[in-house]
């Protein structure tokens, strides 16, 4: 857990002893990066520090050392479930994108590490002949974006198939069996504060090239039902539990499909899709649209859309903690 970071003098000393445990943890640390740039919907403000390590080991170490040191940190994936707001950022942000390695295939089960991406992951499944994650491969994210919300997608989820998570503790990678796991629709009972580094599934043997037809079936379809060369993140919010209608269709039935507000519109192709156009789209305009989907869905469907999309906010430097990875539900998306 992140300590109390009110001590911490200045912004300045806080920069030497990030630098010094990048340095010591041997992690590359980046100043002067924005959500703009790491994250699919191209929106969002700047960030302090980027670190990203290259291993589960030095990943599990640098959390370690920044919960030490009182600084606040908050997970990163490919950023295709992150809606972070346009104010800058002061905490860490840690990427997990270099934590990629190799996908290691031992009988019917592969370990891969939380940065690798979960749409390659699923292509070498297939080529393995190993069935039971070719419906996610049209999902543009990483494995532990994967696994910390439990992606899903025809018919399949990420828990269903997962044998082991390893998480960092105390500084170390451990393993948790993916049995102990909760894993609900598009939720988990991963705790904030808590870095996913990697997995083991276990998957079902079959014929590759029938796999390899049911994931290109998958990914047809996705690509004629969803926006695909536009800047999402993907489905905005979750579909409402008990109503045979999905997100999508209840806001293109009320004739919400192109709404605009700013650089955010509601896509015309999917409508439980918020994409972002242009140079100066700001994540004001695609909050402000969000907000505006929900009280129209409240006001006259009488349905309280829960986010699915994360929504990071910024908090002041030097405030209270908020290794937040879970920063909606409820209030939740990664
Ligand atoms: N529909 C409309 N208008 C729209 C969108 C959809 O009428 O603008 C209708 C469709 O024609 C269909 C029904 O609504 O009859 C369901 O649509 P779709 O098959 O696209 O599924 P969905 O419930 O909207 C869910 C997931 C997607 C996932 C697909 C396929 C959620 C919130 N969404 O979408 O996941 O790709 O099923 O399995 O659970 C994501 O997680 O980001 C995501 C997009």
């Amino acid at each position: 857990m992140v300590r109390d970071f009110k001590l911490a003098a200045s912004a300045g000393d806080r920069d030497s002893l990030i630098e010094e445990i990048a340095s010591r943890v041997r992690v590359k640390a980046e100043h002067g990066r924005s959500f703009a740039q790491l994250t699919s919907l191209r929106v969002g403000g700047a960030i302090d520090w980027v670190l990203s390590p290259s291993s589960e080991e030095q990943a599990a170490n640098v959390v370690f050392e920044l919960d030490n040191a009182g600084i606040p940190w908050r997970p990163l994936g490919s950023g295709s479930n992150v809606l972070a707001d346009d104010a800058d950022h002061h905490y860490v942000v840690v990427s997990l994108k270099e934590l990629k390695g190799e996908a290691i295939f031992e009988s019917n089960c592969v370990s891969v590490s939380a940065g690798f991406s979960l749409p390659r992951l699923c292509v070498e499944a297939a080529r393995n002949g190993l069935a039971g994650i070719e419906g996610l491969g049209g999902i543009p994210g990483t494995v532990g974006g994967a696994l910390w919300m439990n992606a899903g997608a025809y018919g399949q989820e990420i828990g269903i198939v997962t044998e082991i998570v390893r998480v960092a503790r105390e500084g170390r990678v451990v393993e948790v069996p993916g049995s102990e796991v909760t894993w609900n629709y598009r939720h988990t009972s991963f705790r904030d504060g808590e870095l996913l580094l990697g997995a083991t599934l276990r998957l079902q043997p079959g014929d590759p090239e029938a796999i390899k037809q049911r994931m290109i079936e998958a990914k047809t379809k996705r690509l004629e039902t969803q926006p695909h060369s536009a800047r999402s993140a993907g489905c905005f919010f979750k579909n409402p539990p008990g109503n045979a209608k999905g997100t999508g269709r209840i806001i293109d039935e009320m004739g919400m499909k192109g709404t605009r507000k700013g650089g955010a519109v509601i896509s015309p192709v999917h409508a439980n899709f918020i994409v972002t156009e242009g140079e100066d789209a700001k994540a004001v305009d695609a909050l402000a649209l969000a907000e505006e989907i929900r009280d129209r869905v409240r006001r006259e469907q009488g349905i309280e859309l829960e986010y699915e999309v994360e929504i990071w906010r910024a908090e002041p430097a030097g405030t209270e903690a908020i290794t937040v990875q879970k920063d909606l539900e409820g209030s939740q998306k990664p």
